[in-house]
């Protein structure tokens, strides 16, 4: 995509990857950005870092789970710094909890914030994109769309939707030049992770190398931008050695809540856990016996 002179639309903008992505998009000769999240005051200082690159900024304090407000909002934005040529939907939320422990409210801001305000916003854009005949919509899924997370169902869920939702729409829209990606970062060091028990291992990116892979894939008009080696490495693994994959995550997981009621194995138990397994050669053994 060529970006000179462009319109982007960016939603989660006000803070971790979103923000990164919005001050990529301004190092790339944007004509002007469109700043969507529910904070005022720290979108205004994302706009302030923005202008003082000399590329027009408007923030838009929207909560993307109220329907009537985004579809008020859209109608402005349009009409007064339109046309949109790209959206990116980066904002989301996710929770971690063991599923026998997990919270409905929560599940609900996930849905709505991750798919139904995606929706929303999406709908009311690409209408307007398809009658130009042109534009781009890049939806914010994760590694956690492609390879599913214990202790993270339902926001795995909503990931795992978001590539659906995306492959369709790249082939429904498609007849009205309108491009769909899908960018799937790993874990990345911003505000959503921080309380989160992360899984072992995995070394977090931060949000600039997520815009620099998101800047690239664009480029490359790739349909699905993968971030970083070990998100190749994790899915290269679901393709050609799904058990070993299956060890790993077991392995890496946090431990759940109830887990931790758990009696911790004796050196003896564990000892006859990794004889159960030479025996029957079941994963279930290994993964039982390494771990404490
Ligand atoms: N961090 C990771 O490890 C990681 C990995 C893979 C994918 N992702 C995805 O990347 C995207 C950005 O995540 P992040 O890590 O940058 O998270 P973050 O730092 O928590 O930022 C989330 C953004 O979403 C906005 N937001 C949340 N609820 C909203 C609502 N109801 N209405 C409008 N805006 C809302 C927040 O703004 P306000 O609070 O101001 O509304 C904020 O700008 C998400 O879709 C996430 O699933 C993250």
């Amino acid at each position: 995509m060529n970006m000179q002179g462009k319109v982007a639309l960016i939603t989660g903008a006000s803070r971790g990857i979103g923000r990164a992505i919005a001050l990529a998009l301004a190092q790339q000769g944007m004509k002007r950005l469109i700043l969507i999240a529910r904070d005022r005051q720290k979108l205004a200082e994302v706009a302030s870092v923005i202008e003082a690159m000399g590329v027009e900024v408007a923030i838009v304090p929207v909560d993307l789970s109220k329907p009537i407000d985004v579809n008020v909002a859209v109608a402005q934005v349009w009409r007064s710094y339109g046309p949109i040529h790209l959206l990116v939907n980066c904002a989301g939320v996710a929770y971690q909890n063991s599923f026998l422990q997990s919270k409905l409210f929560q599940v609900q801001e996930e849905l709505s914030v991750n798919l139904l305000g995606m929706y929303t916003l999406t709908s009311l854009i690409a209408r307007r994109m398809a009658s130009q005949r042109q534009g781009t919509i890049v939806n914010v899924s994760s590694l956690m769309g492609k390879v599913a997370a214990p202790t993270m169902a339902t926001y795995s869920a909503t990931k795992f939707a978001i590539l659906g939702f995306s492959q369709a729409l790249r082939r429904e829209l498609a007849q009205y030049n309108i491009r769909v990606i899908a960018l799937l970062p790993s874990l990345t060091d911003t505000d959503m992770v921080r309380d989160l028990k992360l899984f072992r291992w995995v070394i977090p990116m931060t949000p600039q190398q997520v815009a620099e892979a998101f800047i690239t894939g664009l480029q490359k008009d790739a349909p699905e931008i993968l971030v970083g080696w070990q998100s190749h490495l994790a899915v290269w693994c679901q393709r050609f050695a799904p058990w070993l994959l299956e060890m790993i995550l077991r392995i890496a997981t946090p431990p759940a809540p109830n887990k931790q009621l758990e009696e911790k194995p004796s050196f003896l138990n564990r000892i006859q856990r990794f004889n159960d397994f030479w025996l029957s050669r079941n994963i279930d053994s290994l993964v039982s016996a390494l771990k404490f």
